[in-house]
C-alpha cells in the first residue's frame, strides 16, 4: 500500500473518531498533550465492552482464574526486583541537526523531525551520521510520595499491571483455595514514557492493559504456553477480527524481554504495518524468584497432591485495551458503494458495539413516536440504545452504520396495524419484520451471545 493510502485510512478513522465522539486528543483546547487520549461517549462504551468481554471470558466463564484490582503505585523495590529499574530501557538517539529524539530501533519507521525533509525516514539521517551515540533511557514515569521530593520518596507509575498480580499471588491462592494451575486477571492503567509514541491510540504514554498470569507447574510450562497462545488468537477470531489480518510473531533470542523464556506477539496488519497488540509470554519463575529474593518472603507454592514445594512458572497473556480497541475499529472500518453512494460502516461485533440498537419512528406523527418511545424505554432496561427521529430513514441508517450499531428498528404504518417492526441489519443491510413483543429477546440473543469459552 502506498503512503498516500496509508495516511488516508488512518486519517479518516481518526477524523471519524473525533467527529462521532469515540476519541479526542487530551487537553485539546490547550493544543493537546502529545500521546495522551480521551475516550468520548462512544469510545468509552466500545473500550468498556471489550474489557468486559475479556473479563467475562477470563474470570466468569472459567473456574480457574480470579480477578484483582491492584494499586497503580507500588513499593519502589517491586521495580528493582522486576528488573524494570535496571532494564526497562530503550536506546535513544538525538538528531544533532533538527534536535528530534528517536528510538534507535525504530529509525526505519520514524519520520525525520525536520520540516525541510518531510516524509524522509530518520534511518537516512542516521546513515548520514547526524545522530548522537545511543544512550539507554528508562521508560518508567517517576513521581514522589509525600511532601518531600527527594530520592527516598520516589515511586513509579506502573509500566505493566503484571507485578501487582505477582506480589499478591499467595494472597489470592489462600482465600480462593487454589491449586496449580490457576490464573489471576487484572485490567488497569499502565504508563510508559515512550520515546516515540504515535499512530493514534496505538502507542501512547498512558494506556490500559488486560493481563492474565497463569501459575503452572514448571514441568507443564510448554503445554500451557501453547494452550494460551491458541486461546487468545481464537478470542479475537471469535470477535470477528479477520484471520488473514492477524499473525503470530515469535520473539528471536535478541528480542526476548529480560524475564521471558519464550514469547509470541499476536500482530495485526494495521494501515501502518504489522504491529503487536497482544503478547503471550513464558516468564518462567523469574518474577516470583526475584520477589522472593528482594522481599525475603517465601513465594514458593506447596502442592498438596505431590507434597512438593516449588516456585511456579508463569504464562502471561498481556493485551492492550487501547490497541485491541484500535484493532476492532480498523478491522471493522469499511467504505462501501451502495446504490451509487458511498457508505462508511464499522463492522463491530454486536457484543462490543457502543449502541446495540437504534430506534426510529418512520415519521413524527400517527402515533409512531409514542410506540417508538415505548420500545426505547423497554430495550433501555437491558441495552444501550439510541433514539433518532431526525431526517430521512436512509440517512439515519448511515449515521448508525458509521458508529457500528448492528441493528436499527423502524416503527412504520404497518406497526400500527399488526404490531410488527422492521429490523435492518448493519452489515447485510437486509431487513426483516418481527413482532414488537419479541424484540427484547431477539436483541438479547445477538448481543449477549453465549460466550465461546464456556
Ligand atoms: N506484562 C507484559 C507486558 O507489559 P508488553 O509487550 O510490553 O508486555 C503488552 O505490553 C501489551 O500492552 C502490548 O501488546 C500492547 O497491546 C500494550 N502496550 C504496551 N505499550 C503500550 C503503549 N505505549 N501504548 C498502548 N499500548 C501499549
Amino acid at each position: 500500500m502506498g503512503k498516500a493510502a496509508i495516511d488516508q485510512t488512518m486519517d479518516k478513522l481518526v477524523s471519524l473518531c473525533k467527529r462521532r465522539g469515540f476519541v479526542f486528543q487530551s487537553s485539546e483546547i490547550y493544543g493537546g498533550l502529545n500521546s495522551c487520549w480521551d475516550f468520548g461517549p462512544l469510545g468509552v462504551e466500545l473500550k468498556r465492552n471489550i474489557k468486559d468481554h475479556w473479563w467475562q471470558s477470563m474470570t466468569h466463564r472459567r473456574d480457574d482464574i480470579d480477578g484483582i484490582d491492584a494499586a497503580i503505585l507500588m513499593h519502589p523495590r517491586v521495580w528493582e526486583a522486576s528488573g524494570h529499574v535496571a532494564g526497562f530501557t530503550d536506546p535513544l538517539v538525538d538528531c544533532k541537526e533538527c534536535k528530534a529524539r528517536f528510538r534507535m530501533d525504530q529509525l526505519e519507521e520514524s519520520d525525520c523531525g525536520s520540516p525541510a525533509y518531510k516524509g524522509r525516514k530518520a534511518v537516512k539521517c542516521h546513515a548520514e551520521g547526524k545522530f548522537t551515540e545511543p544512550r539507554q533511557f528508562n521508560l518508567m514515569f517517576k513521581t514522589f510520595m509525600g511532601p518531600v521530593e527527594d530520592d527516598a520518596a520516589i515511586v513509579y507509575m506502573r509500566p505493566e499491571t503484571a507485578q501487582g498480580i505477582y506480589v499478591n499471588y499467595l494472597n489470592v491462592a489462600g482465600p480462593m483455595r487454589r491449586k496449580l494451575p490457576f490464573g489471576i486477571a487484572q485490567i488497569g492503567k499502565a504508563f510508559r514514557n515512550e520515546i516515540s509514541p504515535g499512530n493514534f491510540i496505538f502507542r501512547s504514554r498512558e494506556f490500559e492493559q488486560m493481563e492474565m498470569q497463569y501459575f503452572v507447574d514448571p514441568k507443564e510450562d510448554q503445554k500451557w504456553f501453547e494452550y494460551w497462545k491458541e486461546l487468545r488468537h481464537a478470542w479475537y477470531l471469535d470477535l470477528g477480527i479477520r484471520k488473514e489480518k492477524m499473525r503470530f510473531q515469535q520473539h528471536g533470542p535478541g528480542e526476548l524481554a529480560h524475564y521471558a523464556k519464550d514469547a509470541y506477539d499476536i500482530e495485526y496488519e494495521f494501515p501502518f504495518g504489522w504491529k503487536e497488540f497482544e503478547g503471550i509470554h513464558n516468564r518462567t519463575d523469574f518474577d516470583l524468584t526475584r520477589h522472593k529474593e528482594y522481599s525475603g518472603v517465601d513465594l514458593s507454592f506447596f502442592d498438596e497432591e505431590t507434597k512438593a514445594r516449588f516456585v511456579p512458572y508463569i504464562i502471561e497473556t498481556s493485551a492492550g485495551a487501547d490497541r485491541s480497541t484500535l484493532v476492532c475499529l480498523v478491522d471493522g472500518y469499511r467504505e462501501e458503494e451502495v446504490k451509487c453512494e458511498m457508505r462508511t460502516v464499522i463492522r463491530l461485533d454486536p457484543r462490543i458495539a457502543p449502541f446495540k440498537v437504534a430506534i426510529f419512528p418512520l415519521v413524527n406523527r400517527e402515533g409512531m413516536p409514542e410506540i417508538a418511545h415505548n420500545i426505547e424505554a423497554d430495550l433501555r432496561k437491558h441495552f444501550k440504545v439510541f433514539y433518532d427521529d431526525k431526517g430521512a430513514v436512509g440517512r439515519r441508517y448511515r449515521r448508525q452504520d458509521e458508529i457500528g450499531t448492528p441493528f436499527c428498528v423502524t416503527v412504520d404504518s404497518q406497526t400500527l396495524a399488526d404490531q410488527t417492526v422492521t429490523i435492518r441489519h448493519r452489515d447485510s443491510m437486509e431487513q426483516e419484520r418481527i413482532g414488537m413483543g419479541r424484540l427484547g429477546e431477539w436483541v438479547g440473543e445477538r448481543v449477549v451471545k453465549i460466550c465461546w469459552m464456556s
